[in-house]
């Protein structure tokens, strides 16, 4: 049997020392270098006990110790308990923390710096509070199926913008102290049935699309991944050598660890020899505290009898180590100071709501404006409509991890959530802002057609607050168990919406949404003059709405997927068993693959404000074939050199401040066999006065320009023509060129 813990096992024999430059991000890096880490690893590893091993690669047990996973302390070392604690968001089960944007809020921003910041701040947070390893970011689901119920946890369809989001996010958590855990890998792309289900994904469809991200996440040094509860290709994700060995730690290098989705490991000596290095939360939790544990003693049996290596255990071990002393937290780290199984206050939100605020507002997506009925100019009169226009009666955290869909959605439910501090509701920022303006502000704070209806009949402007929620399937809510049934908004939104616009000629659409809904019943309607994508944007909701609505700000975030005219247009479905369905053409890719016409494409927004595009120049190209460098975390070293530069000048020739997002498509030559008709490799957020303009560079490295060739196992440039398309969505392409290989 060939064993992939040799390329990590001496430090010697190391060769990941590269940390992505980022010296002009403001953040303090408190990252050293792997190999570093690693000596230090090294060091301590020879001072412990096989008990103290096994303490440290086995959780103490469900609910036994203050974070949601916790491991033994090796006294000897100095090495503490470590507190494991969700989540993506924010942090779970502690009252004053930042209910930051949803990851795909955060996406839909499309901002670099703030998706960094938001990063920096939930480590800053979490290391205030003695959390060692967050629980995230996430690329799994990345949102095969736009029905997934943890999608919204994530960030994008894209593997491209997810990848940069999970790059981003791990180096601002990890420069603030705590250890990121990119979850779930891998193919965790659904809520029903997640325990069981297999997820038989294609060699390339798996490089290409769903590995994809979690190679940024490598590559951003990600101390830990997570591996998740589904079966891959007829193995179980936390015990499939071929997904943890091969891919990740031998293809990808990755140096970190590995450890198991709460109650995502089946076996003792399966798990140890398939590559997971941590068993959470090291019992099994369906029957509570100490019962069901896989590892503890039964693994130092499983060493004593040969039946798993004693060097495999010292790698499991070597890994945690390595992965705490990278991120510094050998040094003064703070004790957790909360017990998760009774919530607690903490006051650890500093001013990170200005990261959430600037969320709330950038992510929005302007879809629809008719006649510039927005921004607002002072109206005499406006009626705000909708259980979405206000924070639910029993409060915003008035169930247990956001398990229900009463008032104002700001979040999806489940284990990627935090406690709101406060929620900004629509109505209550709407009010604020009518009250300087002299405007009247009537009211129907439910989803009754016939109330809304009246309420917005003599305003001059009606704003209905519609949204579709969904979350992970431990907790169903209004009977979704999970992963969404349709793509319409709950409560009969469209009804409301339908209702209101006819009897008001000005009805705003503001939508709060998991993820695509299916805008048909009204989008064409004149009376609905504007569609107001609003995410799913965190504590300042509220505020960032009236920000756009009222043009503080000029709309600039665009959509990081696709808004279909039917469902079947995502040619996706929930799985009932295992699912087999896995191919290159997701969302856009497909749309553009099968001449799919959506309702708004993937990368479409609105401004207030006007981008002209121009002065395309392109500049270097790869050599052709595969990438053959030196293994560095992320994969093989010449992927990640860049190899071509595009510009594009882009002016606002609008009348207002505003900012656009460039993106930039690739398409790939014919000799690439059966390649998506163009793929995101590209994009810049540039913030420009009205009558300025500013160059958009993108740095396109060799991955960008390969496709994965599963019989040569290798990363290819292909030659011939490459299509390079710079426009403002995936279906408004401003400027062409090409790279000729
Ligand atoms: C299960 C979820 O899938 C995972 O995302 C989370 O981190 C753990 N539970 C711990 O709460």
């Amino acid at each position: 049997m060939r064993s992939y813990i040799l390329p990590l096992l001496a430090a010697a024999t190391l060769k990941v020392t590269a940390l992505p430059a980022n010296e002009a991000k403001s953040e303090k890096r408190a990252v050293i270098d792997w190999t570093t880490a690693y000596q230090k690893a090294n060091a301590s590893l020879a001072k412990l006990s096989v008990g103290d091993k096994v303490g440290i690669v086995t959780g103490t047990g469900w609910q036994l110790g203050n974070c949601v996973g916790n491991t033994k302390a090796a006294g000897s070392i100095g090495f503490p308990s470590l507190c494991l604690q969700d989540g993506p968001l924010g942090i779970r089960y502690v009252n004053g923390v930042t209910a930051f944007a949803a990851g795909v809020h955060a996406a839909s921003t499309w901002d670099i710096d703030l998706i960094r910041e938001r990063g920096n701040f939930l480590g800053a947070e979490a290391k205030q509070l003695g959390i060692h390893v967050q629980l995230g970011p996430v690329a799994g689901p990345l949102g095969k199926n736009p029905m997934g119920g943890r999608n919204w946890e994530g960030f994008s369809p894209d593997p491209y913008l997810t990848g940069i989001a999970m790059a981003e996010t791990i180096e601002g958590m990890q420069a603030a102290g705590v250890q990121a855990c990119a979850k779930h890998y891998i193919g965790n792309e659904q809520e029903r049935n997640r325990e069981k289900m297999g997820s038989n994904i294609p060699d390339r469809v798996m490089h290409e699309l769903y590995l994809w991200p979690f190679a940024d996440a490598a590559h951003a040094n990600a101390a830990s991944f997570m591996c998740s509860y589904n079966k891959i290709n007829g193995s179980y994700a936390c015990e499939n050598g071929g997904i943890l060995n091969k891919l990740l730690k031998d293809e990808l290098a990755f140096p970190g660890y590995v450890l198991s989705d709460w109650n995502a490991q089946h076996t003792t000596t399966g798990s140890a020899n398939g590559g997971m290095d941590m068993t959470m939360p090291g019992s099994n939790f369906d029957t509570g505290g100490r019962t069901g544990v896989l590892w503890g003693s039964a693994l130092q049996s499983a060493v004593q009898s040969g039946q798993v290596q004693q060097s495999r255990l010292d790698d499991m071990v070597r890994r945690i180590l390595a992965a705490w002393y990278l991120v510094g937290q050998d040094q003064g780290y703070p004790t957790a100071s909360f017990n998760s199984w009774r919530i607690g206050s903490s006051n650890v939100g500093g001013n990170h709501k200005t990261n959430v605020r600037a969320m709330a507002r950038d992510g929005i997506v302007l879809l629809k404006n008719t006649d510039k009925v927005l921004p607002l100019k002072k109206p005499k009169s406006i009626a705000v409509i909708g259980s979405d226009s206000v924070v639910a009666p029993k409060g915003a955290n008035g169930c247990a991890d956001r398990g229900c869909n009463d008032g104002t959605l700001a979040m999806g439910w489940g284990s990627g959530t935090a406690e709101f501090p406060y929620l900004v509701a629509p109505l209550d920022a709407i009010k604020s802002q009518a009250q300087k303006d002299g405007t009247t502000v009537s009211a129907s704070s439910n989803d009754n057609t016939g109330q809304g209806a009246s309420a917005a009949q003599n305003a001059e402007v009606a704003i209905v607050c519609i949204n579709a929620d969904s979350g992970e399937g431990y907790i169903t809510v209004e009977r979704v168990a999970g992963d969404r049934p349709n793509l319409d908004p709950w409560h009969n939104g469209n009804d409301l919406v339908k209702a209101v616009a006819a009897v008001n000629k000005k009805t705003i659409v503001v939508i709060h949404s998991v993820g695509p809904l299916l805008l048909e019943p009204y989008i064409d309607n004149p009376n609905v003059v504007a569609v107001v994508w609003a995410g799913l944007p965190g504590q300042e909701s509220g505020n960032g709405l009236v920000d756009i609505l009222y043009g503080a700000a000029s709309p600039s975030g665009k959509l990081p997927y696709t808004i279909a005219k039917q469902v079947n247009d995502y040619g996706t479905s929930i799985a009932a068993g295992d699912d087999s369905s896995w191919d290159l053409f997701i969302d856009y890719r497909r749309f553009d693959q099968q001449k799919i016409e959506p309702r708004f494409e993937f990368g479409f927004g609105l401004s207030y404000t006007n981008f002209t595009y121009s002065d395309l120049a392109v500049d270097g190209k790869p050599s052709a074939g595969p990438a053959t460098g030196a293994k560095i975390p992320g994969g093989a070293k010449d992927l990640w050199d860049t190899v071509a530069t595009v510009t594009a000048k882009i002016t606002n020739s609008g009348g207002v401040a505003g900012a656009e997002v460039p993106q930039l498509y690739i398409g790939m030559p014919s000799s690439a066999p059966q390649a998506p008709p163009k793929q995101l490799r590209g994009f810049t957020k540039l913030k420009l006065e009205a009558g300025a303009g500013g160059t958009a560079t993108f740095a396109l490295k060799r991955r960008d320009l390969s496709y994965w060739d599963s019989g040569r196992q290798q990363w290819v440039v292909p030659t011939g023509d490459f299509t390079v398309s710079v426009g403002a969505s995936s279906r408004d392409i401003r400027l062409t060129g090409k790279i000729t290989v």
